[in-house]
């Protein structure tokens, strides 16, 4: 590195051999101490802790002054490197056997008292969020950004090595579906327009391989106006990568080497590869997810067989009717509280669950040590079916079965919440370092929204079909066709999303017409890709992860906002610089905006 003309060395650099060395360092005070008159102080700046010591004797002006030092006053200190007296080391510091007598001390800058403390804890996120510079003065944020960037350094080293480019695409640009909502900006010089910023670069990346560019990469910033999560922010990055002349095998050979890069630099672990894979359908069945947490069992079973003629008219009919009845065996989790039950029983309804409660039967031994199958079902079972059920299960003592019969959408979904809020309640992966990535292959392209009445891209409307499944596309048996899509999952995160691209203008066409895109729509918002692919455009397909998942995970995190610098809140502000903010009128008439929000407050109310 280029010496520094502020310091020597850094804060945790000093070992027993610079003993008798003079240094310089700067940094905060992370902690002052006066014992018996002498003030010792930990001196922090990004790398660690030193101890510095004030002594009279050494110099006694330098030492007056440190009576006046307080927690985060900004330091230069020079001074000789001694080592502590025996029985005053302290292990737990790098530096610990050392300390630095001060003979010169520069106040840089005083600090007031901080609105917090830094070496606890807090749970206000918001207080934390408004002194975010200060919040990221912590350990554990200053490690995360750090991790963060290492993970990022690695993901860029490892694509240039393979031969991908970094190329910036428009932050201003216009609208790419990717299924949330649009920010916009309003265009001056365009008066009634608007840009949109890229909730994705996916158009331009694809134009990128139509200008024979091949190999394309880029840490993009991402815009979506969606509902926030722990995993979600407005504004997000993705690792985004297009590749030309490549197949679904190319780009998942290529994302597992760059994950493993990056684990590799985050936390110094090898991934064993390849991942497995598993298909979209298997995912749903067995998880009720396209984002398996396969760290624990808690599969769900599919119980046709068992109940096709069931004495239980419900479970009887629900299966005569196309219907699916579905089971999940909660393993030693008979002692299930009142209040857990109720929990899961809000959850499944939320997840679209019909009646108020989940069909269930617990397990236990009564006090004569009779095992009891205690449940409102069981009496309506026929004694086949209940040893069928028990078998099929593996049904035992302090056991709870859960049932759901209904459509496989409802199952799947209800029963893949109901399994991953067990799991949290019975805390089956506290404590585990399992990563478990994961392939899922083979999504449908299309999907039907009751919310809109029509066909919607279950990734993105230039995602290709399956080449096998194009007459079913032809046919309009839309439900059938499958993608060549992909998405990478690890422990129940969904760490990335690609495809292999529709590359004929044709096809993008006939694609567009199936998700009601008219021609003129089509003409006005897609022009420009429909056009370039009349131009000798390549076969191309790629992949997009999101950076802030990944870093996430690597720093055993479980909120994005604790690998993001300046996140927003869950109402997508920003606390720290009080945006969004109002903006005056006049600015509006430049921008040829006129705002509805006074008129709506009024009518509101007005009517309230
Ligand atoms: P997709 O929409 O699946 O694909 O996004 C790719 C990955 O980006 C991350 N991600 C997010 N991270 C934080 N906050 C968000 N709001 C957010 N939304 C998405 C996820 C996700 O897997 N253009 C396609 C990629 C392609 O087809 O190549 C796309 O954006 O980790």
């Amino acid at each position: 590195m280029i010496p520094n003309a502020y310091r020597s060395l850094h804060c945790n650099a000093i070992r027993a051999e610079h003993t008798g060395q003079n240094v310089t360092l700067c940094g905060w005070v992370n902690s002052a101490r006066d014992h018996g008159g002498v003030i010792f102080i930990d001196l922090r700046d990004r790398e660690g802790l030193t101890q510095v010591v004030f002594r009279p004797e050494e110099n006694s002006e330098v030492a007056a002054q440190s009576h006046h030092l307080r927690d985060e006053d900004v330091l230069q200190i020079t001074g000789r490197v001694e080592r502590r007296l025996a029985g005053t080391e302290n292990a737990r510091l790098p530096t610990g056997e050392v300390e630095v007598v001060a003979t010169e001390l520069t106040i840089l800058n005083k600090a007031d008292v901080l609105p917090f403390q830094l070496d606890r804890e807090l749970s206000n996120e918001d207080l934390r969020m408004k002194y975010r510079y200060l919040d990221l003065r912590r350990e554990r944020m200053n490690k995360n950004i750090r991790q963060r960037h290492k993970i990022t350094n690695a993901a860029r080293n490892f694509l240039d090595g393979e031969g991908f480019v970094e190329v910036e695409t428009p932050i201003l640009s216009n609208p790419t579906p990717e299924g949330a909502r649009d920010f916009l900006v309003p265009a001056r010089l365009s008066p009634g327009k608007f840009f949109a910023l890229p909730q994705a670069p996916q158009q331009y990346k694809q134009l990128l391989m139509v200008a024979g560019l091949e190999r394309y990469f880029q840490i993009a910033r991402c815009f979506r106006d969606e509902d926030l999560r722990a995993d979600r922010q407005p504004e997000f990055t993705q690792i985004d990568i297009e590749a030309s002349f490549v197949g679904q095998e190319d780009i998942i050979r290529l994302v597992e080497g760059l994950l493993a890069a990056m684990f590799k630099a985050g936390q110094g672990v090898d991934i064993p590869l390849p991942f497995p894979r598993m298909t979209y359908r298997e995912a749903m069945d067995r998880y009720g997810s396209d984002k398996p947490d396969t760290r624990f069992g808690l599969e769900i079973t599919d119980m046709a067989d068992v109940f096709a003629a069931s004495e239980f008219k419900i479970f009887r009919a629900t299966l005569e009717n196309g219907g699916v009845v579905r089971a999940i065996n909660a393993k030693g989790f008979a002692g299930i509280t009142t209040g857990q039950m109720i929990r899961l029983n809000e959850l499944a309804i939320q997840a679209g669950m019909k009646v108020k409660q989940l069909a269930f039967i617990k397990v236990e031994r009564d006090a004569n040590g009779v095992l009891e199958y205690k449940s409102p079902l069981w009496k309506f079972f026929g004694e086949a079916e209940k040893a069928a059920l028990i078998e099929k299960l593996g049904v035992e003592e302090n056991d709870i079965v859960f049932f759901y019969a209904g459509t496989w959408d409802e199952a799947c979904n209800i029963l893949g919440r109901v399994r991953l809020e067990i799991a949290s309640m019975q805390q089956l992966t506290k404590d585990s370092t399992a990563l478990n990535f994961l392939w899922v292959v083979d999504f449908p392209l299309l999907a039907f929204s009751p919310e809109d009445q029509g066909w919607v891209a279950v990734h993105h409307p230039f995602t290709r079909p399956k080449s096998e499944d194009v007459p079913l596309l032809d046919a309009g048996e839309y439900a059938k066709v499958r993608a060549e899509a992909y998405d990478v999952v690890l422990n129940g995160y969904e760490l990335g999303g690609g495809s292999i691209r529709i590359h004929e203008s044709d096809l993008q066409a006939k694609m567009f017409g199936v998700l009601g895109v008219t021609p003129e729509e089509q003409e006005l918002k897609f022009s420009h890709i429909l056009e370039a692919f009349k131009f000798g455009a390549p076969p191309h397909g790629g992949l997009a992860l999101g950076l802030d998942r990944i870093a996430m995970l690597v720093a055993g995190e479980e909120s994005i906002r604790e690998v993001i610098a300046f996140p927003k809140n869950n109402k997508a502000c920003d606390l720290m610089t009080d945006s969004p903010t109002t903006v005056d009128f006049k600015q509006l008439r430049e921008l040829y905006v006129q705002s509805t929000w006074k008129e709506k407050k009024k009518d509101e109310t007005a009517g309230a």
